[in-house]
């Protein structure tokens, strides 16, 4: 029988095999992140952080954008769960997590079902896309997709469906605040959360006025 902690141990070395090398701002750098913060909501949410910090770790090994044969990226989890000893009730409830919790899935208007630790992990995920971090992250993901910084001319599209938030034609970094990132602090589950993104929401609005300012030379 496996203890926790060798699991975990498990899970952190599957994720640095599938992720280890990522340069689009989903790296382990960022699992770290999200694991820590899904522990922190989870004990301060009162539910076990297990769960949560093992979806945390393995959340972008399924990714669409990052995985071209998705379906072949969740079978491997799969597999690697069960060869871990994950009962058969945690690998439904982290599949559950891992395949429903992204942004893209919420364009459509509607909120997939969450269990209590999966809406842990979404907003730990979420986390991670507000605050200093969260604007670092952007323009370091938006450079790596050659989009502009900022556009005069391209103002941010106000309703965006899952096909043109995947394609990236005439997107810029600052149009990616508007049509995602500040939208993310309202989606948020739960209390603790919503907590945390209150200073990180205020940070970026005011890094955004400034970046406006000063693209003007108003400041
Ligand atoms: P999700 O997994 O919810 O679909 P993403 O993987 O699209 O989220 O986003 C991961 C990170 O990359 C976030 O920090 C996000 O702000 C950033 N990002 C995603 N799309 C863009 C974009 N078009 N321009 C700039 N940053 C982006
Ligand atoms: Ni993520």
């Amino acid at each position: 029988m496996l203890s926790q902690q060798q699991q975990l141990q498990a899970v952190q070395a599957f994720a640095q095999e599938k992720l280890g090398h990522d340069t689009t701002g989903h790296g382990m750098d960022h699992l770290k992140r999200v694991a820590r913060l899904a522990k922190k909501i989870a004990q301060a949410e009162g539910v076990d952080a297990f769960l949560p910090v093992v979806a945390a770790y393995l959340h972008d090994t399924i990714d669409e954008k990052l995985f071209a044969d998705v379906q072949a990226a969740e079978a491997a989890v799969e597999k690697f769960l069960g060869q871990q000893e994950f009962s058969a009730d945690q690998q439904t409830e982290i599949m559950q997590i891992i395949t429903q919790m992204s942004f893209a899935n919420t364009l459509d208007g509607s909120r997939p079902q969450l269990s209590l630790a999966g809406q842990i992990v979404q907003d730990a995920d979420w986390l991670d896309a507000l605050g200093a971090i969260g604007i670092a992250r952007a323009v370091y993901y938006g450079g790596k997709h050659r989009e502009k910084l900022y556009d005069p001319q391209l103002s941010p599209r106000e309703h965006l469906d899952r096909a043109e938030y995947r394609n990236l034609a005439n997107e810029t970094i600052i149009n990616h605040f508007s049509e995602k990132l500040f939208k993310l602090a309202g989606l948020l589950n739960t209390k603790t959360a919503q907590a945390i993104a209150v200073e990180r929401e205020t940070f970026m609005h005011q890094f955004v006025r400034r970046f406006l300012a000063e693209w003007e030379g108003e400041a």
